[in-house]
Protein backbone atom coordinates (compact mmCIF):
# COMPACT_ATOMS: atom_id res chain seq x y z
CA UNK A 1 0.00 0.00 0.00
CA UNK A 2 1.04 3.45 -0.84
CA UNK A 3 -0.02 6.72 0.50
CA UNK A 4 0.74 10.08 -0.98
CA UNK A 5 -0.35 13.50 0.56
CA UNK A 6 0.47 16.76 -0.85
CA UNK A 7 -0.64 20.04 1.27
CA UNK A 8 -0.56 23.54 -0.11
CA UNK A 9 -0.74 25.87 3.13
CA UNK A 10 -0.08 29.24 1.39
CA UNK A 11 3.37 29.31 0.43
CA UNK A 12 4.38 25.94 1.64
CA UNK A 13 3.71 22.68 -0.50
CA UNK A 14 4.16 19.88 1.80
CA UNK A 15 4.30 16.36 0.21
CA UNK A 16 4.59 13.28 2.19
CA UNK A 17 5.13 9.84 0.76
CA UNK A 18 4.72 6.64 2.45
CA UNK A 19 5.31 3.30 0.83
CA UNK A 20 4.66 1.21 4.03
CA UNK A 21 2.79 3.88 6.55
CA UNK A 22 2.85 2.59 10.17
CA UNK A 23 0.70 4.02 12.54
CA UNK A 24 3.69 6.49 14.17
CA UNK A 25 5.17 7.64 11.10
CA UNK A 26 1.73 9.01 9.87
CA UNK A 27 1.04 10.29 13.56
CA UNK A 28 4.12 12.64 13.55
CA UNK A 29 3.33 13.63 10.00
CA UNK A 30 -0.25 14.69 11.18
CA UNK A 31 1.41 16.35 13.78
CA UNK A 32 3.98 17.96 11.84
CA UNK A 33 0.91 19.26 9.76
CA UNK A 34 -1.16 21.10 12.54
CA UNK A 35 2.26 22.49 14.19
CA UNK A 36 2.51 23.93 10.64
CA UNK A 37 -0.70 24.90 10.30
CA UNK A 38 -0.60 26.40 13.64
CA UNK A 39 2.06 28.71 12.86
CA UNK A 40 1.14 30.07 9.61
CA UNK A 41 -2.24 30.88 11.41
CA UNK A 42 -0.98 32.64 14.37
CA UNK A 43 1.74 34.39 12.02
CA UNK A 44 -1.30 35.56 9.85
CA UNK A 45 -3.01 37.26 12.57
CA UNK A 46 0.09 38.83 13.41
CA UNK A 47 0.74 40.64 10.29
CA UNK A 48 -1.49 43.44 8.87
CA UNK A 49 -4.93 42.91 8.46
CA UNK A 50 -5.77 41.97 4.77
CA UNK A 51 -6.89 45.25 2.80
CA UNK A 52 -9.01 44.94 -0.33
CA UNK A 53 -7.57 48.18 -2.66
CA UNK A 54 -10.57 50.22 -1.96
CA UNK A 55 -9.87 49.99 1.91
CA UNK A 56 -6.44 50.97 1.66
CA UNK A 57 -7.01 54.24 -0.45
CA UNK A 58 -9.86 55.25 2.34
CA UNK A 59 -7.32 54.52 5.33
CA UNK A 60 -4.38 56.28 3.02
CA UNK A 61 -6.11 59.40 4.06
CA UNK A 62 -5.22 60.98 7.13
CA UNK A 63 -7.59 60.34 9.58
CA UNK A 64 -7.28 63.51 12.14
CA UNK A 65 -8.61 66.58 11.37
CA UNK A 66 -6.32 69.72 11.34
CA UNK A 67 -7.37 70.97 14.88
CA UNK A 68 -6.77 74.55 12.54
CA UNK A 69 -10.03 73.48 10.57
CA UNK A 70 -11.90 72.65 13.57
CA UNK A 71 -11.11 76.38 14.58
CA UNK A 72 -11.14 77.94 11.33
CA UNK A 73 -14.83 76.58 10.34
CA UNK A 74 -15.87 78.01 13.84
CA UNK A 75 -14.46 81.49 13.46
CA UNK A 76 -13.42 82.40 9.86
CA UNK A 77 -15.78 80.68 8.16
CA UNK A 78 -18.75 82.43 7.83
CA UNK A 79 -17.10 85.29 5.88
CA UNK A 80 -14.22 84.23 4.57
CA UNK A 81 -16.23 80.74 3.42
CA UNK A 82 -15.35 76.99 3.82
CA UNK A 83 -12.53 77.04 0.70
CA UNK A 84 -11.17 80.57 1.79
CA UNK A 85 -12.63 81.90 -1.17
CA UNK A 86 -14.40 85.03 0.54
CA UNK A 87 -17.40 86.45 -0.69
CA UNK A 88 -16.61 89.13 -3.80
CA UNK A 89 -16.39 93.20 -2.60
CA UNK A 90 -17.75 92.06 1.02
CA UNK A 91 -14.80 89.44 1.98
CA UNK A 92 -11.27 89.07 0.74
CA UNK A 93 -10.70 85.37 0.31
CA UNK A 94 -7.16 83.66 2.07
CA UNK A 95 -6.33 82.17 -0.96
CA UNK A 96 -2.49 82.92 -2.13
CA UNK A 97 -2.88 86.40 -0.86
CA UNK A 98 -0.33 88.16 0.48
CA UNK A 99 -1.69 89.08 3.55
CA UNK A 100 -1.91 85.03 4.18
CA UNK A 101 1.29 84.38 2.58
CA UNK A 102 3.14 87.36 3.11
CA UNK A 103 4.47 88.53 6.49
CA UNK A 104 3.36 86.79 9.47
CA UNK A 105 3.37 89.13 11.87
CA UNK A 106 1.01 91.09 10.33
CA UNK A 107 -1.11 88.44 9.64
CA UNK A 108 -1.29 87.48 12.98
CA UNK A 109 -2.14 91.25 13.89
CA UNK A 110 -4.72 90.69 11.28
CA UNK A 111 -6.76 88.21 13.75
CA UNK A 112 -5.80 90.45 16.87
CA UNK A 113 -6.90 92.85 15.87
CA UNK A 114 -9.31 92.88 13.57
CA UNK A 115 -9.11 95.10 10.29
CA UNK A 116 -10.65 97.83 8.54
CA UNK A 117 -10.50 100.70 5.68
CA UNK A 118 -9.85 100.03 2.25
CA UNK A 119 -7.72 97.30 1.19
CA UNK A 120 -7.01 95.87 -2.21
CA UNK A 121 -6.94 92.16 -2.36
CA UNK A 122 -5.87 89.81 -5.50
CA UNK A 123 -7.16 93.33 -7.60
CA UNK A 124 -10.12 93.45 -6.10
CA UNK A 125 -11.12 96.37 -3.47
CA UNK A 126 -12.55 96.21 -0.06
CA UNK A 127 -13.73 98.56 2.52
CA UNK A 128 -15.17 96.42 5.53
CA UNK A 129 -14.86 95.59 8.68
CA UNK A 130 -13.29 92.69 10.19
CA UNK A 131 -13.90 92.24 14.03
CA UNK A 132 -11.00 91.39 16.24
CA UNK A 133 -9.94 87.98 17.72
CA UNK A 134 -8.00 88.68 20.83
CA UNK A 135 -10.05 86.39 22.50
CA UNK A 136 -8.52 83.22 21.15
CA UNK A 137 -5.62 81.51 22.67
CA UNK A 138 -2.33 81.84 21.26
CA UNK A 139 -2.04 78.29 20.16
CA UNK A 140 -5.79 79.03 18.71
CA UNK A 141 -4.45 81.35 16.56
CA UNK A 142 -1.41 79.35 15.84
CA UNK A 143 -3.08 76.62 14.56
CA UNK A 144 -6.00 78.62 12.39
CA UNK A 145 -3.27 80.52 10.32
CA UNK A 146 -1.44 77.39 10.11
CA UNK A 147 -4.02 75.80 8.63
CA UNK A 148 -5.03 78.49 6.06
CA UNK A 149 -1.23 78.66 5.38
CA UNK A 150 -1.27 75.49 4.20
CA UNK A 151 -4.48 74.95 2.56
CA UNK A 152 -6.66 76.86 0.18
CA UNK A 153 -3.86 76.53 -2.58
CA UNK A 154 -1.42 78.09 -0.01
CA UNK A 155 1.99 76.56 0.69
CA UNK A 156 3.42 78.56 3.61
CA UNK A 157 5.51 78.08 6.88
CA UNK A 158 3.74 77.18 10.34
CA UNK A 159 2.31 80.08 12.28
CA UNK A 160 3.76 78.85 15.87
CA UNK A 161 1.97 79.72 19.39
CA UNK A 162 5.54 81.40 20.28
CA UNK A 163 4.83 83.34 16.94
CA UNK A 164 2.02 84.69 18.23
CA UNK A 165 2.73 85.05 21.91
CA UNK A 166 5.87 87.66 20.16
CA UNK A 167 3.06 89.47 18.82
CA UNK A 168 0.51 89.96 21.05
CA UNK A 169 3.16 91.24 23.77
CA UNK A 170 4.01 93.81 21.26
CA UNK A 171 0.49 94.56 20.76
CA UNK A 172 -0.49 94.93 24.25
CA UNK A 173 1.64 98.19 25.30
C1 LIG B 1 -17.27 88.87 10.42
C2 LIG B 1 -16.55 88.50 9.23
C3 LIG B 1 -15.13 88.02 9.37
C4 LIG B 1 -14.65 87.03 10.16
C5 LIG B 1 -15.41 86.14 11.12
C6 LIG B 1 -13.24 86.92 9.87
N1 LIG B 1 -12.87 87.85 8.92
FE1 LIG B 1 -11.06 88.12 8.12
N2 LIG B 1 -11.71 89.73 7.10
C7 LIG B 1 -13.02 90.18 7.09
C8 LIG B 1 -13.08 91.41 6.33
C9 LIG B 1 -14.34 92.22 6.07
C10 LIG B 1 -11.78 91.69 5.91
C11 LIG B 1 -11.34 92.92 5.11
C12 LIG B 1 -11.32 94.16 6.00
C13 LIG B 1 -11.20 95.45 5.22
O1 LIG B 1 -11.95 95.65 4.27
O2 LIG B 1 -10.32 96.25 5.60
C14 LIG B 1 -10.95 90.61 6.39
C15 LIG B 1 -9.60 90.48 6.12
C16 LIG B 1 -8.83 89.38 6.45
C17 LIG B 1 -7.48 89.16 6.02
C18 LIG B 1 -6.61 90.06 5.16
C19 LIG B 1 -7.03 90.11 3.72
C20 LIG B 1 -6.93 88.77 2.99
O3 LIG B 1 -8.00 88.28 2.65
O4 LIG B 1 -5.84 88.27 2.78
C21 LIG B 1 -7.09 87.99 6.57
C22 LIG B 1 -5.74 87.29 6.39
C23 LIG B 1 -8.20 87.49 7.35
N3 LIG B 1 -9.26 88.37 7.26
C24 LIG B 1 -8.17 86.31 8.07
C25 LIG B 1 -9.19 85.89 8.92
C26 LIG B 1 -9.10 84.75 9.78
C27 LIG B 1 -7.91 83.80 9.86
C28 LIG B 1 -10.26 84.68 10.48
C29 LIG B 1 -10.65 83.70 11.56
C30 LIG B 1 -9.78 83.64 12.70
C31 LIG B 1 -11.10 85.77 10.01
N4 LIG B 1 -10.40 86.49 9.07
C32 LIG B 1 -12.38 86.01 10.45
C33 LIG B 1 -14.09 89.56 7.69
C34 LIG B 1 -14.01 88.56 8.61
Amino acid sequence: MRIFFVFHFGNFLIWADFEKPCMKETKTFFILVLLILGVSCSSEKKGPPRMTAKQTKKDAKPKSTHPGKVLYMQFCMACHMENGEGVPSLYPPLTQTEYVLGDKKRLIETVLHGMEGPIEVKGEKYNNIMAKLDYLRDEQIADILTYVRSNFGNNAEAVTVSDVRTVRAAGAK
